[in-house]
C-alpha cells in the first residue's frame, strides 16, 4: 500500500498566518494511534499559541488540540482500537511516553504531562491531515455521530475532568497548584444525588458546559453562570439553576441558590477566570465560609482570598482522565448522556480554513465550538 501524503497548516513564526505545506507522514509509536483527521476544532489556546508562540519548541510548528477521524494506524501494543475505527481524541502527549522515546528532548513542563507542542513533535498537532495521539486520550465515536459534532468533545472533556476529579493537588505551573475537588467520575447510569453543589462560572463556554455535563453525570447539583441568552443551553447540559453573568446582584443570587440547594457547597469551577469573575467568586466564597476555587488561569493570590479557600489552576492533561476516555465516553455518547455541546459551527472544509477559524475564535464565541472539516 502506498503511503498517503500528509499536509499541514504550519506556523512559521509567532504572529504570522498559518501556511499550508507538506508534512511528514507520521507513524504510531508505542501506545499511539495515527488518525486520518476528518474534523478539527479550535480552542482559545490556539490563537494564543499563534500570536505569542507560547509552548512551541520547534519551528515551523503544527499545533491544535482536538481531532475526529479514522484510525489509520494503531501501535502493536494498542488493543482498544484498530485501523478504520471512527474516533475522537486529544493530542496531548504524556511526558513519560515522550521521555522514553526522545530522551534528549528538553521539555519545559509544568507537570508530568505535555500538551501537543511542548513535545516539539509536529505530528502531535491537530492542524494536519494525519495526527498522532495517545490511545489513552481517544474513544470510539458512535456511527450515528458525525465527526464535526464529535470533535467538540476532547479538549473540553480533558479540562473538565481535570477540574473535577483530581484527588490530590499537583503543580499546574511554578507556584500554582492544581485544584483537587476529588469528585466522583461521571456514570452512565442515573446516580443518586451526591448531596453536593458546585457553581460553574462560564456555563456556556466549551469547558464550562462540559464541566456541567460531567458533574451532573456524577450526581452533583450544578448552579451555572452564563449570558442570559444561554440559560436554556446550560440547563440542557444539566444545570439546575442558571444566573446571568451581567446581573449586578449576581453574587447574592448565587449565594441564595446555593443555600436553597440544601446540600454541601463544594466550591466554584471558574471556566472564565478574569478579574471580574474572581471578584464574584471571592464574594460567594466569603459568604459561604470557603470551598474550592478551580480556575482556568492562575487564581488570585492567596492574600486576596478569604480563609478556607483551596484555589488552583487546571492543567488540562492528566491521566486522571484515562478511565473516563476508556469507560465512559463511547457508551455515554451512544446513550445521549454525553452530548456533543456546545454545537459546532463549521467554518469551512479544508486546512486553508483553519486560519479564519482562529480569527473567529479570537473575536469570541458564545456557546459554540469552531470546527473545520477536512
Ligand atoms: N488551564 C487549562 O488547562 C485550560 C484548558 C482549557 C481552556 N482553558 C481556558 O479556559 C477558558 C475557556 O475556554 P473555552 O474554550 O471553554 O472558551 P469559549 O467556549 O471560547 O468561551 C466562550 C464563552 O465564554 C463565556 N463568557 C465570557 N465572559 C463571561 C463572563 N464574564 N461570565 C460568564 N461567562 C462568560 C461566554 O458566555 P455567554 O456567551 O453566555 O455570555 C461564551 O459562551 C479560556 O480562557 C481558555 O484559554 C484553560
Amino acid at each position: 500500500m502506498s503511503v498517503p501524503k500528509n499536509q499541514a497548516a504550519w506556523l512559521v513564526k509567532a504572529g504570522s498566518p498559518l501556511e499550508l505545506g507538506d508534512a511528514t507522514m507520521p507513524t504510531a509509536g508505542s501506545g499511539e494511534l495515527v488518525i486520518k483527521n476528518a474534523a478539527i476544532a479550535i480552542n482559545p489556546l490556539d490563537f494564543h499559541m499563534q500570536d505569542s508562540g507560547v509552548f512551541i519548541q520547534q519551528w515551523p510548528a503544527i499545533f491544535g488540540c482536538d481531532i475526529a477521524g479514522e484510525v489509520y494506524e494503531a501501535a502493536k501494543d494498542v488493543t482498544r482500537f484498530k485501523p478504520g475505527d471512527r474516533v475522537i481524541g486529544y493530542v496531548a502527549q504524556e511526558i513519560d511516553l515522550l521521555e522514553s522515546k526522545y530522551p534528549k528532548l528538553i521539555l519545559p513542563l509544568f507537570n508530568r504531562h505535555a500538551i501537543s507542542l511542548t513535545s516539539g513533535r509536529p505530528q502531535d498537532g491537530a492542524f494536519a491531515l494525519y495526527t498522532v495521539i495517545p490511545a489513552d486520550k481517544a474513544a470510539v465515536l458512535p456511527n450515528e455521530i458525525s465527526f464535526t459534532d464529535g470533535v467538540v468533545v476532547p479538549f473540553a472533556l480533558e479540562a473538565a475532568v481535570c477540574a473535577l476529579s483530581l484527588k490530590k493537588s499537583g503543580v499546574a505551573m511554578p507556584g500554582v497548584a492544581t485544584p483537587a475537588l476529588g469528585l466522583p467520575y461521571p456514570s452512565i447510569r442515573d446516580v443518586p444525588s451526591a448531596g453536593k453543589t458546585l457553581v460553574v462560572y462560564g456555563g456556556s463556554s466549551s469547558v464550562g458546559s462540559m464541566a456541567i455535563q460531567i458533574a451532573t453525570a456524577a450526581g452533583i447539583h450544578v448552579i451555572a453562570i452564563s449570558g442570559a441568552h444561554n440559560f436554556y443551553f446550560c440547563k440542557r447540559c444539566g444545570a439546575a439553576r442558571v444566573f446571568d453573568h451581567k446581573d449586578t446582584s449576581l453574587a447574592g443570587k448565587v449565594i441564595e441558590a446555593i443555600r436553597e440547594s440544601d446540600s454541601e457547597f463544594i466550591g466554584i469551577f471558574d471556566a472564565i477566570s478574569t478579574p471580574e469573575t474572581y471578584a464574584n467568586d471571592i464574594t460567594i466564597l466569603e459568604q459561604l465560609d470557603g470551598g474550592h476555587l478551580a480556575c482556568v488561569h492562575p487564581p488570585p493570590p492567596a492574600t486576596d482570598l478569604p480563609g478556607n479557600v483551596r484555589s488552583g489552576m487546571i492543567f488540562a492533561v492528566n491521566d486522571v482522565v484515562t478511565p473516563v476516555w476508556k469507560d465512559y465516553v463511547t457508551p455515554a455518547l451512544q446513550s445521549g448522556k454525553l452530548q456533543c455541546l456546545p454545537p459546532p459551527f463549521i467554518v469551512g472544509k479544508g486546512l486553508k480554513h483553519i486560519q479564519s477559524a482562529l480569527e473567529k475564535s479570537k473575536a469570541g464565541v458564545s456557546a459554540m465550538k469552531l470546527v473545520v472539516e477536512l
